[in-house]
């Protein structure tokens, strides 16, 4: 065997819905289920969880690498968002993935593109104030994406619960013929859930940013122990404070599909959060679970 038959071949990249169409239409004509992953690229093993269960259900996988200029707000980290599709590609390939797509804001958004998705209330709680068209931003990319690739499941992480809770409510709404699969949150070995984002991160609110989940598994052991809604969330919002976080957009108890505000634990629930450190937000959620 020679060293280039050892060599695993690059990952196949397209830029077209055209490409992306036959590729996909080819491998579902031989029988073959199609996986898609959506991300925005500076990809790490959150990402990469996503494309191994996407293989794990499907026996092809497309991850697609869209930076979508509509979900960012004007004081967002669009043009600083990390971008190297290179090593994207290639950490992609190592775990499988059979093809991305990646395609420009043009094919993406072509000249007289005017049409919004928006998910109403369930966009409008948690995230919702403090990025005003960011759901909608989501929506409109995702729905695209979806209907693009005609992919027969798609993967989201836990980590942006809401993001997912509105992608079901909208895949669902529009019937939109694909499975929603939901994959838990990877984290630091410390607890800190991955996200692109760390890298904005000082040695300083590193060392602070792992208190959001401690809080949190906190607050869910409580709520599950029986104590009061109300009060829990009073002392974790205090613990946030505490530790180091500059700001908190919210710290909610919510029911975990609605996601709207749950008082007592009597369904399945999600606590979610919005902290910042310095000029870094970061998000975190859990799930609060009555006992039987
Ligand atoms: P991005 O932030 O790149 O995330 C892509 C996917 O990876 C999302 O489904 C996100 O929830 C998931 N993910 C991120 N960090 C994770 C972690 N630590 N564990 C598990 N999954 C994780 O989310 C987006 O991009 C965009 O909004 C997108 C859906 C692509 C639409 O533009």
């Amino acid at each position: 065997m020679t060293a280039s038959t050892l060599q695993k071949p690059a990952l196949p990249i397209v830029r077209t819905v055209v490409e992306l169409r036959r590729a996909v239409g080819a491998w579902q004509s031989a029988g073959e289920r199609v996986a898609l992953v959506p991300t925005m690229g500076a990809l790490h093993r959150g990402h990469l969880a996503l494309v191994e269960r996407g293989r794990a259900l499907c026996p092809r996988v497309v991850t697609s690498l869209f930076v979508n200029p509509i979900q960012f707000g004007p004081n967002e980290d669009f043009s600083r968002y990390p971008r190297d599709e290179g090593r994207d590609a290639a950490l992609l390939a190592s775990v499988g993935c059979d093809l991305l797509y990646a395609p420009g804001v043009a094919e993406m958004y072509p000249e007289r593109f005017a049409t919004t998705v928006t998910a109403g209330p369930i966009a409008e709680r948690q995230c919702g104030p403090f990025r005003p068209g960011h759901f909608a931003g989501v929506a409109t990319v995702v729905s695209k994406l979806l209907l693009q690739s005609r992919a027969d499941v798609a993967l989201f992480g836990e980590k942006d619960f809401q993001q997912l809770q509105v992608i079901r409510r909208v895949a669902s709404d529009l019937d939109i013929p694909v499975a929603i699969e939901g994959v838990p949150t990877v984290r630091e070995s410390d607890g800190l859930a991955l996200s692109s984002r760390n890298v904005y991160l000082t040695p300083e609110q590193r060392a602070v940013a792992p208190a959001l989940y401690r809080i949190l598994t906190e607050m869910a052991r409580r709520i599950e122990a029986g104590e009061a809604v109300p009060a829990v969330t009073a002392a974790g919002l205090e613990a946030l404070r505490t530790a180091g976080f500059t700001a908190i957009d919210y710290l909610d108890v919510a029911d975990a599909e609605s996601l709207r505000p749950l008082e007592r634990l009597d369904r399945p629930g999600r606590i979610l959060a919005a902290a910042w450190l310095g000029k870094t937000r970061l998000i975190d959620n859990i799930a609060v679970v009555p006992r039987r």
